[in-house]
């Protein structure tokens, strides 16, 4: 048999640039805060700017005339900006990423909108609505641009710095989604005011996960002011908000794989577990509740593993139950009829999501980490009782 002839190879090589701006303000849509306006121009492009609005349901109930600001803002910058269509309520909450006909619709909307590659998609919301208009946009037209105005702590300090979305699919916590950095993220302070005590939390666990295995000195200052949080002190939550989007915006731009080819993805620290309480529990736990629970969990291990010293894992003990969260759910009990511990299969899920072998971060010491390959899942089933006896002494 001759040889098959040489295949002739052209080497495709593209480099892509994203420059966006991640903005901190107060009363983003008063008619005198330029800041909207301004993002909308920031290309120069001499022309009216056209925008959908999309709100989640449970921002606009707790501020009703969130809509009619929206309207009077475009209506005093109309020499700029346009609206297509006055603001559209989304179903607030997980429940936007549970169905997939929502995303539909706004897909349906943008389009019959006859929204354009060059148009707004505006969001305002939590993190759970981000994610599924976010899709919406980023599907429309292979990608509109897109002005995130994160709601929730969580929101402004993590989910919505980012550069991705997902929807829950098939049962899979955010099995389908896409990487889409957003045209800008606009964090407004004053919708925090408004958010109910567990969601006012929520995003405190991201800022003690990103402290623990990236900056020391502030897992220092959260542990110091840990009780602020639950004294719902503006103050302390807005320089939290800040300093942990900071350090995701400068993890994503420094580590070399924002679109999370490898395997490797340290912003997950404490999330395998998480990601699995919360759809063992239908959602009733909330995403920041079970990082909560997950960073905890996985300070135990690496304890056990003498990765972190039985001082700084009581530090990381202390600093979470002082800031209000509660840190051991009974689904982290829950068995399959075999007598599996259900929770396990989150590493499983885990390792399908990215591919390969499995790949989960730990703190090694506080302000780094390091990746392993492989959990021992006998010390992890002690971990999981330690974390049970720590919450409830007498169990
Ligand atoms: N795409 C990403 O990179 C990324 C990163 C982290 C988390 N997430 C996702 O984000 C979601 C969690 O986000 P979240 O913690 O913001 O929860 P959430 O979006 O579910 O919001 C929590 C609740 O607060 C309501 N709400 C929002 N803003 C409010 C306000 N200002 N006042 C009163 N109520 C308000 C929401 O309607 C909801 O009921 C999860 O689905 C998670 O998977 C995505
Ligand atoms: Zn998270």
């Amino acid at each position: 048999m001759s040889a098959a002839p040489a295949p002739h190879v052209v080497r495709q090589q593209i480099t892509v640039h994203w420059d966006f701006p991640v903005a901190f303000t107060h009363h983003l849509f008063a008619p005198e805060n330029p800041l909207l306006r301004d993002t909308l121009q920031r290309l120069g492009e001499a022309r009216k700017h056209r925008a959908m609005v999309f709100l989640d349901s449970h921002v606009a109930n707790a501020r009703p005339t969130l809509s009619e600001d929206i309207l009077a803002y475009f209506k005093a910058h109309a020499d700029h900006l346009e609206l297509a269509l006055s603001p559209q309520l989304v179903p607030g909450g997980e429940a936007s990423k549970n169905d997939f006909s929502l995303v539909e619709g706004f897909m349906r909307l943008l389009l019959e909108n006859r929204m354009d590659r060059q148009s707004y998609v505006l969001i305002i919301g939590g993190g759970a609505v981000m994610d599924s208009v976010g899709l919406a946009a980023a599907l429309v037209h292979r990608g509109l641009r897109q002005i995130r105005v994160p709601t929730t702590v969580l929101g402004q300090n993590d989910a919505g710095v980012g550069v991705k979305n997902a929807v829950n699919f098939l049962g899979g916590k955010n099995a389908i989604g896409t990487f889409a950095p957003p045209f800008a993220v606009l964090n407004d302070f004053q919708f925090l005011a408004s958010l109910g005590s567990r969601d006012w939390l929520c995003g405190v666990a991201e800022a003690f996960k990103v402290a623990i295995i990236r900056d020391e000195p502030f897992f220092e200052w959260l542990c110091q002011n840990a009780a602020l949080f639950p004294a719902r002190n503006f103050e302390a939550m807005q320089y939290l908000v800040q300093r942990c989007a900071e350090l995701h915006l400068e993890h994503i731009r420094t580590n070399g794989d924002p679109f999370e080819y490898g395997r490797a993805r340290p912003l997950d620290f404490g999330h395998w577990s998480a990601h699995k309480l919360e759809l063992l529990s239908q959602f009733r736990i909330s995403h920041g509740e079970a990082v909560a629970s997950g960073v905890l969990l996985d300070s135990i291990y690496a304890h056990s593993q003498n990765w972190i010293s039985a001082a700084q894992l009581e530090a990381i003990a202390r600093g979470l139950q002082q800031s209000g969260f509660q840190l051991w759910f009974e689904e982290l009990d829950a068995r399959s009829p075999d007598g599996q511990r259900l929770v396990f299969a989150g590493l499983r899920d885990f390792q399908e999501h990215l591919g390969g072998e499995l790949c989960v971060t730990f703190p090694a010491g506080i302000g780094s980490r390091h990746e392993v390959n492989e959990i021992d899942l006998a010390r992890m089933e002690s971990a999981i009782q330690e974390l049970r006896k720590r919450v409830h002494p007498g169990s």
